[in-house]
């Protein structure tokens, strides 16, 4: 079991999508390791592409720089063409994997079935999943926000026991947010927070939800870190765009390592 993930330290996470080749992976990752040798007192984690994770761990050997896939099937080997395994992934150094981000869910139709498949096949591999959750701008505007972060919670988290929930980690990303650049505020993010940890706490158990690491992602960047994370109720960030320049990537890091109220 790749164990309990708590809430504190945060946890941020970069999130690469489909930008660099291992090559440039491989720099990326080394001036990260550079800056991060002033260790901010959070955890860190990269997620490049799978052609560059190789590369990437090649450089996070001997940091505590955790390595991550962004997506896996839920089956362990097969006939299943583009796709890899848990144990692909934790064979080439990763601790970590995304599951259920709204660029599958939503452009590449991924449903709530598949996402608790990956889940519980990325726990069985020893993997941390990090499950994506999200409302779509239409959904929010239709006040329909806490009904779909409920059902996505239920879904990934339905039948689980409170030690193996906590091993999951949550990542809150509202798609209206997602590259848009426009952030959600704190309070909103601290509303859906709660949002899935009431849900926790429904479906697992009493006080589940509030032993459940979970993320904000959607826009964070240097500018807008510190505000967020003086917001308790996060305990990390996904970045996407603002993980791809080491410098600001960093920035956020170091503001994630600020006790809210912790
Ligand atoms: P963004 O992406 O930071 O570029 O909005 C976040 C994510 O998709 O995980």
């Amino acid at each position: 079991m790749s164990g309990v993930w708590p809430r504190w330290p945060r946890l941020v996470a970069g999130n690469w999508k489909m930008h660099k080749t291992a090559a440039e992976a491989a720099g990326l990752a080394r001036e990260l390791v550079e800056l991060l040798r002033a260790r901010p007192a959070c955890e860190v984690a990269l997620c490049p592409p799978f052609p560059a994770l190789e590369a990437v761990h090649g450089e996070l050997r001997d940091t505590t720089v955790h390595l991550g896939g962004q997506n896996m099937h839920w089956e362990p080997q097969g006939a299943f063409t583009g796709e890899v395994s848990g144990g692909m992934l934790r064979a080439v150094g990763c601790r970590f994997v995304i599951v259920g981000h709204s660029e599958r869910r939503h452009g590449l139709g991924e449903d709530d079935v598949m996402v608790a498949r990956k889940c519980r096949a990325a726990l069985r591999d020893d993997l941390t999943p990090i499950v994506c959750v999200g409302e779509t701008l239409e959904e929010r505007d239709g006040d329909r926000m806490a009904e779909v972060l409920v059902r996505q919670t239920q879904a990934a988290f339905d039948g689980f026991d409170s030690v193996t929930a906590s091993t999951v980690v949550v990542a809150y990303e509202p798609v209206w947010a997602i590259g848009t650049g426009r952030v959600a505020t704190p309070e909103q993010a601290r509303e859906a927070h709660r949002v899935i940890r009431a849900t926790l706490d429904r479906v697992v158990g009493a006080g589940v939800g509030n032993r459940v690491a979970i993320l904000y992602g959607g826009s964070v960047n240097a500018d807008n870190a510190a505000a967020l994370f003086a917001e308790e109720e996060l305990d990390g960030a996904l970045v996407g765009g603002a993980s791809l320049q080491a410098a600001t990537f960093w920035k956020i890091a170091a503001a994630a390592a600020h006790p809210a109220a912790v």
